[in-house]
């Protein structure tokens, strides 16, 4: 059980944040599949990262890892090899469903399990897709929940159009579509992260991107001896951005925070929520541009978070649910059914964690309506397992009077395992 306590003294100082989740896990994944040496710095080390490069090295691949420096040995698709375990996902979708994508195109058998939440995750969107391409997938519920077993084979382009914007089913299909005979096409509704598309490209794929609609032509190579440096999460450098503009008396500046525009919904809700916030030493690397982001106490206004926004932020939700609770009027947030597919119930866990805190909070169907100005009071909260909704219980510690409690909070290592000295180091 974590302990926080009301903070009525600011949070101020600079941390460095942690490598991005998704970027880290590609980084694995398409290293593996290039010939050749792949070198990685500011990987994450968080628990999901750690299973993909598990899984990887159960196919054969040799990975080397010092903290946050990665060098990955591949030898090709052709070199990765059965393994004679079972891939265990742990908590991460990222690599379950992307991985489902590599594995069905793999001469070979393969038996994808993860842990409780992952079991309740559903791949259909994954399978289904891949099953047209000519997949062999097998799995609880018609391949629909973990475990899935894979028999991989050879496939077929096909010309999908996906029914939601997830970069899990766009990367799978087109990780599939890169070992297919002819060309694959993903088109979404609208478009969801890019990662796999621009570093797929910096391992020399080709690629064509027509706004929501990506295609790829089969059986290109990954040149490989390149170097990704991948920038701070913007995920995780939510938490503390919307830290330092709620809490009183507050300066917090997050270095090298990757600014990819697919990610960066929760800048444009910040700024609209009347946030004061302003950009440093701006780089426009590629594939991944980054910069320092400093954010100071600020007062806070609704707004309405709908429409294609959602893709860009979906991970933020929780936490910009309980900014709304800290700013002046009542905000929306609708066409976010996705948050129901997430770690938890996103729509259940966020507004029955900030009930508990007094928040004025109510579910819908496809999101929630949050009536702001309230005042928090601490009690005892629950990750449920679920990363991001620990953090958000953390924050709404420090805003919340008296003494906040938090389950499951060992849950945050999943995206973030320094979270709690770095808020540490801006409590002074
Ligand atoms: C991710 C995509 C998103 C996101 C998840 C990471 C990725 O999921 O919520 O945390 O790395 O591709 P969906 O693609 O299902 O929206």
């Amino acid at each position: 059980m974590k302990k926080i306590e009301h903070h009525t003294s600011g949070l101020n100082g600079t941390i460095n944040i942690p490598g991005d989740k998704s970027i880290s896990h590609r980084t694995i994944m398409f290293g593996s599949m290039a010939n050749g040496k792949t070198t990685v710095e500011n990987f994450l080390p968080g628990e999901d990262c750690l299973s993909t490069i598990n899984c990887f090295e159960k196919l054969g691949v040799q990975i080397e890892r010092e903290g946050s420096i990665v060098t990955i040995y591949g030898k090709g698709l052709e070199g990765l090899k059965e393994s004679s375990t079972l891939l265990d996902v742990g908590n991460s979708g990222t690599t379950a469903r992307l991985m489902m994508g590599i594995l069905s195109g793999l001469p070979f058998h393969s038996v994808l399990i993860g842990d409780e939440s992952i079991a309740k995750r559903p791949m259909k969107r994954v399978t289904n897709p891949l099953r047209q391409m000519g997949a062999r997938i097998q799995g609880n519920q018609d391949g629909n929940f973990t475990p899935i077993s894979i028999q991989g084979g050879e496939l077929s382009g096909i010309e999908y159009h996906s029914p939601v914007a997830s970069a899990q089913v766009k990367s799978a299909i087109l990780l599939a579509g890169l070992q297919a005979k002819g060309k694959t096409t993903v088109e979404e509704p609208f478009k969801s992260r890019d990662h796999t598309e621009r570093m797929l490209k910096a391992f020399g794929v080709h690629l064509i991107e027509d706004g929501c609609k990506v295609s790829i032509e089969g059986h290109q190579k990954l040149t490989s001896d390149i170097h990704i440096v991948v920038p701070g999460d913007i995920s995780s450098a939510a938490f503390f951005l919307v830290a330092g503009a709620v809490a009183p008396n507050s300066k917090v500046t997050v270095k090298r925070v990757g600014l990819n525009i697919t990610r960066t919904g929760i800048l444009d809700v910040l700024q609209g929520m009347g946030a004061e916030i302003s950009y440093t030493n701006i780089v426009d690397d590629v594939p991944e541009p980054y910069a320092d982001i400093t954010v100071e106490s600020s007062t806070l206004k609704a707004f309405e978070v709908s429409g294609d926004i959602i893709p860009r932020l979906i991970d933020e939700i929780p936490i910009i649910a309980l900014m709304a609770t800290q700013a002046e009027g009542t905000t929306v947030i609708k066409d976010a059914e996705e948050l129901k597919v997430k770690e938890t119930n996103r729509i259940d866990t966020v507004v029955n964690e900030l009930t508990k805190l007094g928040a004025n909070i109510t579910a819908t169907e496809d999101g929630m309506i949050i009536k702001g100005g309230t005042k928090l009071h601490g009690c005892e909260l629950d990750s449920y397992g679920d990363h991001r909704i620990g953090m958000m219980a953390a924050v709404a510690g420090l805003v919340a009077k008296g003494e906040t409690s938090i389950k499951n909070a060992e849950a945050i290592a999943v995206s973030y395992p320094t979270f709690f000295e770095d808020l540490e180091s801006l409590l002074g």
